[in-house]
């Protein structure tokens, strides 16, 4: 089953959106199978955008991701990856769709309340670096039947 790496950034935790934002995707019916509380440190926040390790917004995004807790999941279900990152809405929350999460909550890049992986490569590398596969926990949702035929 496909699975996608959520983390609600330091701005959504301290905006108190956590629960708004867990409850978008279970209501959309996708299933939580990891969740942790946690201060990213420095070494992490700094693997897990390697990616845009050159860009010139990097030191700025390190430093915020670490700059308090978030709140980092692993969801799992039907084509969850692009979906996921249909919840959530653009980079720049301005040009977020409202009915995303960054179109109704927020207005800054640099302030776009969650990460979602963009592809399913990603995700498998992101999962793996965020969580131990023995904190990951598979489970049938007794719903299920009335999601899927
Ligand atoms: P994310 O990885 O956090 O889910 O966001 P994303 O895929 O929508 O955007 P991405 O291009 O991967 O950028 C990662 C994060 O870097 C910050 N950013 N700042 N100042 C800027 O021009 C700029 N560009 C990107 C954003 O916080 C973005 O979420
Ligand atoms: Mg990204």
């Amino acid at each position: 089953m496909e699975r996608t790496f959520l983390a609600v950034k330091p701005d959504g935790v301290q905006r108190g959106l956590v629960g708004e934002i867990i409850r978008r995707f279970e209501d959309k019916g996708f299933t939580l199978i990891g969740l942790k509380f946690m201060k990213v440190n420095r070494e992490l926040a700094e693997q897990h955008y390697d990616v845009h390790r050159e860009r010139p917004f990097f030191a700025g995004l390190v430093s915020f991701i670490t700059s308090g807790p978030v709140v980092v999941m692993v969801w799992e279900g039907e084509g969850v990856v692009a979906a996921a990152r249909k919840i959530i809405g653009a980079t720049n929350p301005l040009s977020a769709e409202p009915g995303t999460i960054r179109g109704d909550f927020g207005i800054n890049i640099g302030r776009n309340l969650i990460h979602g992986s963009d592809a399913i490569e990603t995700a498998q590398r992101e999962i793996s670096l965020w969580f131990q596969e023995e904190e990951l926990v598979s489970w049938e949702p007794s719903i299920t039947p009335w999601l899927h035929e």
